[in-house]
């Protein structure tokens, strides 16, 4: 069998100025620094990494120069970053001139190549506001690259999830336009492997047009599992994680990875015999 491609997913990293807490409380500069030590250190060096937005928290200049340091030690493996709704298209474009695919169009969409897989990103930000849409011009772009994509294995990356969480608080901000439009594109292309997302930060994972939908956890704070309608929008110090998405030739097969340093690995077995 061939190697599979292996495609890593961070998310929500909410980066802010050195020194400097985001919601006054958590220095997430450090906890991003142990998540790329964990992608490091994965067995199976990642082919790409992606980062499903909220790069940064405000969108500042000094907050992206932060954000490229820390991101620095991945070294050569192609990355590809995403604006959620705590980023500034303009201001990410500036700060990372190398990263000729986000274009300097309207939105922030690309479609690349990870090995055999493609990988299409979707920009849901709108301006001003926390909540996602995708525009007719946004998925009438998506249904061209779909199209160009025919019979080859493909996973969406985007922000906000084109699905109820259940989280209320996270639904009040979530993709409220285009959902149903993308669902029904996504459903005339079975060769769609994933749809992959953030803005949750923690692990969900919903059927969606015919594939899987999923988000990730984050590297430092994940939102509260409250699924009360009226859930206070609150966060925790949670295990942080991110997804490896592997390629098999046949599947994408997504392993959700924790974040950080653990003890082991043990032996099940000694001698070929179990440890009694
Ligand atoms: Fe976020
Ligand atoms: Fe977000």
């Amino acid at each position: 069998m061939t190697r599979p491609t292996f495609l890593v997913q961070l998310t929500d990293l909410h980066i802010r100025e050195p020194g400097r807490l985001a919601y006054g409380r958590i220095d997430t500069a450090p906890y991003l620094r142990e998540a790329v030590a964990s992608v490091l250190r994965l067995r199976q060096a990642p082919d790409a990494i992606v980062i499903t937005g909220d790069l940064s928290d405000f969108g500042r200049e000094a907050e992206y120069a932060h954000l490229a340091e820390l991101l620095a030690p991945l070294g050569a493996t192609p990355l590809y970053l995403l604006p959620g709704n705590h980023d500034e298209r303009v201001q990410l474009r500036r700060s990372f001139p190398m990263h000729t695919y986000l274009g300097d169009g309207e939105f922030v969409q690309f479609n690349v190549a990870v090995g055999p897989l493609r990988l299409i990103a979707l920009d849901t930000v709108t301006p001003g506001a926390s909540h996602g849409s995708l525009c007719s011009r946004r998925l009438d772009w998506l249904a061209r690259e779909l199209e160009a994509s025919r019979g080859q294995p493909v996973v969406i990356a985007m922000h906000h999830p084109p699905f109820r969480t259940l989280i209320g608080h996270m639904d009040d901000i979530g993709l409220l336009e285009g959902a149903a439009e993308l669902e029904a594109l996504v459903r005339q292309h079975p060769n769609v492997e994933r749809v992959i997302c953030g803005h949750l930060h923690r692990a969900i994972d919903v059927r969606f047009g015919g594939t899987v939908a999923s988000t990730a956890p984050a590297p430092a704070h994940q939102v509260c599992l409250d699924l009360a309608p009226d859930a206070p929008s609150a966060w925790t110090l949670e295990p942080p994680g991110f997804r490896v998405h592997a390629w098999d030739g046949q599947r994408l097969v997504t392993h959700l990875a924790a974040s950080g340093v653990f003890e082991g690995p043990y032996p099940f077995h000694d001698n070929g015999a179990l440890i009694d």
